[in-house]
């Protein structure tokens, strides 16, 4: 069965190109983005690597950790890994599982047989603090995923969650948020800085944040 958003992110051990990992204990009480790719040496995944890497002091800010996962083994890891920084310019800075065995990619559903083969798809799970699942997406083997949009997710999330509200379409930080549907317009008056009600449905509110 597959995991569903608000589900426990299951624990399990496993060989890293940091060594051997309990996935719980590794994250901790940080935010984590676990996400698979097909295979090593290969040229869209190097893109997704590198991309990350180049990423990491924007994880890091957002208290988030990264942890790849190919079924490729660790030997072939630690041969790929690294062309990433050659390639891209920084040096592979987050652990990527080596999952031979298949055993955390069946327990998050990271195959998909009509994709092809027996390699993961490009699954993404965004887990928060208490290790409940908050956001997945799932791209082909063919598409790179955009990292930034996951950076941003991270920050939707972690604003939603400290100020109760939502976030629209293409969101940014900084700007203006939603007030959800559950918090009357009195309310929101009381708890957010100019709420604009432009439907009984839709109030626009100044970012809390900033
Ligand atoms: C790649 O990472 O380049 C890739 C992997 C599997 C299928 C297609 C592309």
């Amino acid at each position: 069965m597959g995991l569903h958003l608000g589900d426990a992110a299951p624990n399990f051990v496993a060989d890293t190109t940091d060594g051997e990992i309990d996935f719980y204990n590794w994250k901790g009480d940080s935010w984590t983005v676990l996400f698979s790719h097909p295979a090593d040496y290969t040229p869209v995944c190097t893109t997704e690597l590198g991309r990350t890497a180049a990423l990491k002091s924007g994880f890091d800010e957002r208290n988030t950790k990264v942890l790849a996962l190919s079924i490729d083994p660790i030997e072939d890891h630690h041969g790929w890994a690294p062309d990433i920084g050659e390639v891209f310019g920084t040096a592979l800075n987050f652990p990527i599982i080596a999952d031979p065995d298949h055993k955390v990619a069946e327990l998050y559903d990271m195959i998909h047989p009509g994709e092809g083969d027996t390699s993961t798809v490009r699954s993404v799970f965004l887990i928060d603090p208490a290790n409940k699942i908050r956001m997945t997406m799932t791209y082909p083997k063919s598409t790179g995923r955009n990292f930034d949009e996951i950076l941003r997710v991270v920050d939707a999330l972690q604003i939603a969650d400290q100020y109760e509200i939502a976030t629209p379409v293409d969101w940014q930080p900084g700007d203006r948020v939603i007030v959800p549907p559950d918090v009357s317009t009195e309310d929101a008056r009381s708890k957010f800085s100019n709420v604009e009600e432009i439907k009984p449905y839709l109030r626009w509110a100044d970012n809390p944040a900033k």
